[in-house]
């Protein structure tokens, strides 16, 4: 590149001598051979005390007065010109701070594609879940992965003799002698009774992902952390056909269309009746052949449900005499298995079997 393409050339502003000045800058910056040669030419135009630009400057007040103006002028065009010529001829060293000497940009190169990540195939299921959800009037709440025990047990009716309150079946937090005991919630459940305390007397209908916690022993369908979706209706006269029209149209919106719903009953402290809800196996449409997913059974079941317990809807803070409910709560990890036949949950987060990229792009 030549100089003429850097520097705008003439300088309206700079006077005849002036123009010879930058001309003799100019040939004194192109010849200086290295670093060294360009900073004693540096000095000899641009210096703060011998420089001859300098000079012109000090010439202003020699002077008579109509002519400072002009020459001022010029000198300051001077000064600038010569400061680009300076910066110009650092490039061309390979001296300037920022050189885009080299390498080169080459524009007829095609473009590097930007790798653009996306979601996690467990946060795309939750999505899909809480959207269905939506679609059916429930809106969505989160709850703290470190729960009380409480929370976890107490107030959902979960007797204090049942075995999920043994630390082998539940995280328990350390936490001082007499201070009230946490856990790393062991199901999302526990929030039921935050979202009733926190809307009671108003009729509420919502649905709770995140992260729970068990202390499994890990194998193919077990780990010790993994999510769910909690959902939870309650207003002044829901029935169990609610929960049965609800749960069904959810499972459509999540399997299909074709989506037959069964319930079987069931038993869960929290709800009274309760049910577990299999949806038919969306791999082989019924036909009981050898469906390794379904087992040849023609179902799977997706999740548990019932009427809420008069006990939790009063520790959530309703009268019984008043308000009924339903929930249900679900796997996301099993939700995500079933629907894209992964077979191994610790695919998903396992730090040795899972969280591979080859594994998780497929989604
Ligand atoms: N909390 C139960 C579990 O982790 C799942 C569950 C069952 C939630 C029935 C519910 C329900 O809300 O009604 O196994």
């Amino acid at each position: 590149m030549s100089d003429a393409e850097i520097i705008p050339d003439p300088l309206p502003d700079l006077l005849e001598e002036h123009v010879r000045l930058l001309e003799e800058v100019r040939a004194a910056f192109s010849s200086a051979a290295d670093d060294k040669a360009l900073e004693a030419a540096r000095v000899k135009y641009l210096g703060r005390k011998a420089g001859l630009v300098q000079a012109e400057f000090d010439r202003i007040k020699t002077l008579p007065g109509e002519e400072r103006r002009a020459f001022g002028k010029s000198a300051n065009a001077l000064r600038q010109a010569v400061e680009r010529e300076l910066a110009a001829a650092r490039i061309g060293h390979g001296t300037s701070e920022i050189d885009i000497s080299a390498p080169r940009l080459d524009m007829t190169l095609p473009g590097r594609a930007r790798e653009l990540g996306h979601r996690h195939v467990l946060s795309q299921t939750t999505e899909l879940l809480v959207n269905v959800a939506a679609t059916l009037g429930f809106s969505v709440a989160e709850g703290p992965e470190v729960e009380s025990e409480f929370n976890n047990f107490d107030a959902l009716n979960i007797p204090r003799e049942h075995p999920s309150y043994d630390p082998f079946d539940t995280f328990y937090i350390e936490t001082p002698e007499g201070a009230e005991k946490l856990v790393l919630r062991s199901h999302t459940s526990p929030v039921q009774i935050r979202e009733m305390k926190r809307h009671a007397p108003e009729p509420l209908r919502v649905v709770v992902p995140g992260r729970t916690y068990r202390p499994d022993k890990v194998d193919a369908t077990h780990y010790h952390t993994f999510h769910q979706l909690e959902g939870l209706a309650v207003d002044s006269d829901i029935t169990f056909q609610d929960l049965k029209y609800t749960l069904d149209l959810f499972a459509k919106g999540v399997f299909g269309e074709e989506t037959l719903t069964r319930f079987r009953p069931s038993y869960f402290p929290f709800t009274e009746p309760s049910a577990e809800v299999d949806v038919s196996c969306p791999f082989c449409a019924r036909d009981g052949g050898a469906c390794p997913v379904c087992k040849a059974t023609g179902w799977l079941e997706i999740l548990g449900s019932g009427m809420v317990h008069p006990k939790v809807l009063s520790n959530g803070g309703y009268d019984p005499e008043d308000f009924t409910g339903f929930a249900f709560g679900m796997g996301v990890e099993r939700i995500a298995m079933l629907r894209h036949g992964i077979r191994d949950i610790r695919l998903f987060i396992d730090p040795e079997r899972g969280n591979d990229l080859r594994f998780l792009e497929q989604f």
